[in-house]
């Protein structure tokens, strides 16, 4: 495996115009120091970083995606849009837990415009911890066409989960400690379980379908389950006319 030092990581950075890409910028101007594996995309709040992005950025071979975003009571919107990213980066790393993918790959800090210092700190502690990971896909040991499937699944599914989130998910208060207790609560796994999980397999399902007619067995393999876990997300999609099973070839396909 590509690890200690012959791993460079590739880091993809979401940074809030108003804290953190200041914050990023002092560190760069006063010379603190931290490793080259930093992308930067500039937002003007964190808020504005959509799962979707974060996915997608895993997609296109980020082996990690950090946000930066200003301290809670200090975003500059009125809509407090570090609280959606706050929730958005924990409903992520329940996306990425579900598909395999170590959670640790992704961050949330919150930086002020002063804090170089604390910039430079993050990154080099980030740095280490996705470095120590290793490459997305080799460091959980998936196959390039499984780590694909899955990715593909999870993308798929984040307008759903939007909508899953503004009707179930809602912390009562607006406080960092409120919504960390929510989102790491057993309600909002409960939810999140029954609600996305289900769909999120069947969607890997079938695009691995739409790759050939598969096995059981096939299924089992690229997706990780028992051969009763697989029939029992398989036959929903049989009895509901959207997969076929060729009885001759011992197979299921698409219909
Ligand atoms: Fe920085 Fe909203 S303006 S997080």
């Amino acid at each position: 495996m590509e690890r200690g030092s012959q791993f460079r990581p590739k880091i993809l950075g979401f940074l809030c115009n108003w804290c953190a890409y200041g914050g990023a910028d002092l560190c760069g101007v006063s010379r603190y120091q931290y490793p080259p594996y930093l992308r930067v995309v500039r937002v003007m709040c964190s808020g504005r970083v959509d799962m979707g992005f974060v996915l997608r950025a895993f997609q296109n071979g980020m082996d990690g995606v950090f946000v930066g975003g200003c301290w809670p009571g200090e975003c500059h919107y009125i809509t407090e849009g570090n609280y959606d990213a706050l929730a958005m980066m924990h409903l992520t790393k329940k996306l990425l837990r579900e598909i395999g993918i170590n959670p640790e790959r992704m961050r949330l800090a919150w930086v002020s415009a002063s804090e170089g210092v604390r910039f430079a700190e993050i990154m080099n502690e980030f740095s280490a911890k996705v470095r120590e990971l290793g490459p997305l896909g080799k460091g959980e040991g998936l196959d390039p066409q499984t780590l694909a499937v899955r990715l593909e699944a999870a993308a798929k599914l984040v307008p759903y989960i939007r909508l899953v989130e503004r009707e179930r998910l809602r912390p009562p208060v607006r406080t960092e400690e409120a919504y960390n207790e929510f989102f790491t609560g057993e309600e909002a796994d409960r939810i999140f379980k029954e609600l996305v999980v289900s769909r999120l397999v069947e969607n890997e399902v079938m695009l691995l379908l739409r790759k050939g007619p598969r096995s059981a067995g096939d299924i089992c393999g690229a997706l990780g389950l028992t051969i009763s876990e697989a029939l029992g997300y398989v036959n929903p999609l049989v009895r509901d006319g959207l997969v076929r099973y060729d009885v001759e070839h011992n197979r299921f396909a698409l219909a």
